[in-house]
């Protein structure tokens, strides 16, 4: 949607994948003091993203959403302000049903103008549109109803579509919003990851600036995986111009899940200006590569081992979109190191994990 916001991928934070329905203002203002020291914000992330069961169950008397009473007793302006006094932004989630998915709080679907005008009286600078209970009714009548209301009332709202790729949204989701889920809901294993990839992969030429695919947000960190997998996970998402929303508890990670989301290298290559989301390039029997142009006349290329055993990949300048003979410098966006390289790249690369680089023409 071209209405100012998501220029680049939102980056910041969702409550989702690590804490479930198990939120509260506290959790989400000590979120907002971890991002700020660890370092995260200043590197973007700054999103600060309530998913489900923030609100009551049942509306007011005025049929106005009520924040949870137990678990955010002060009210989301209260934790709006707190946000903002730390530079960062708030996000809220809701549904195009009557409930949402949790079950646990009411859904938008016949509130929608009345909920944004809550939303935006609050401050609040995210919305999150799931879509279960839809009441028998289409896709399209639901997205479109809180799109308008959103293109109303909340115009300095980030708008992001969670419509799990059921009908094609890539090919609907530009003029209604600023990124749209592709897949469904990613797991934190190596089989979910590596699906949500693929099937994000396929709708590459529909993102651009102002609105993006979604593969889902990011599992780094949460247990599941192993630190090359989170590596992996973390550079085909920056790669595929994915949004960067940390899903883990960023008040307790550990220093190698810090060490992959604050690569400002990787996360460069998804806040590229040029805004083209890179794609799989070639594939053989699990050994892939992908890449994608970059502005200056650059290329990021990702060398992804999805076998089980160290293997050599290479990537051919054919592939990557560069002439045969180019000559480049070639940055190790993991390693941080440069070196020369011409025709091609090639490196060994451990099972699971990947080595990703920026290319730039001599
Ligand atoms: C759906 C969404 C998830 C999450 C849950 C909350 O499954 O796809 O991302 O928001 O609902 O219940």
């Amino acid at each position: 949607l071209q209405n100012g916001l998501g220029r680049t991928p939102q980056m910041g934070w969702n409550s989702w994948n690590h804490f479930f329905c198990g939120i509260s203002e506290e959790m989400i203002r000590e979120t907002a003091d971890a991002l700020v020291n660890t370092g995260l914000a200043k590197l973007g992330y700054q999103y600060v993203n309530i998913d489900d069961c923030w609100a009551e169950l049942n509306r007011d008397y005025q049929g106005n959403l009520v924040p949870n009473k137990k678990t955010f007793p002060s009210g989301i302006k209260a934790l709006a302000d707190y946000v903002h006094a730390k530079g960062l932004k708030l996000g809220v989630y809701s549904d195009a049903g009557t409930k949402t998915c949790s079950n646990q709080m009411p859904g938008s679907l016949d509130h929608e103008e009345q909920d944004v005008k809550t939303f935006a009286s609050w401050g609040v600078d995210y919305l999150k549109y799931d879509n279960c209970n839809d009441a028998g009714r289409s896709v399209m009548e639901r997205y479109t109803k809180m799109s308008n209301a959103m293109k109303t009332y909340g115009k300095n709202i980030f708008f992001s579509l969670c419509e799990w790729g059921k009908e094609n949204p890539a090919t609907w989701g530009a003029g209604m919003g600023n990124s749209w889920r592709t897949t469904a809901d990613i797991a934190d294993n190596w089989a979910s990851m590596t699906s949500c990839a693929d099937q994000n992969d396929r709708w590459a030429s529909y993102a651009g600036p102002g609105g993006w695919n979604d593969p889902d947000m990011l599992e780094v960190g949460n247990g599941g995986m192993s630190d090359a997998e989170y590596r992996s996970h973390f550079s085909i998402w920056a790669l595929a111009k994915a949004p960067l929303l940390i899903g883990c508890d960023v008040r307790t990670m550990s220093q190698q899940t810090k060490d992959i989301l604050s690569n400002g290298e990787v996360i460069a290559v998804n806040q590229d200006s040029l805004g083209v989301q890179g794609k799989k390039v070639q594939s053989d029997n699990g050994l892939e590569v992908w890449a994608g142009p970059l502005s200056g006349n650059r290329k990021a290329v990702v060398l992804w081992n999805r076998q089980g055993y160290q293997a050599t990949i290479t990537a051919h300048w054919s592939n990557v979109g560069l002439p045969a003979s180019a000559a480049v410098t070639a940055r190790d966006l993991w390693a941080h190191s440069s070196f020369s390289a011409q025709g091609q790249i090639s490196a060994s690369v451990a099972p699971h994990d990947c080595k990703m680089y920026i290319l730039t023409p001599k």
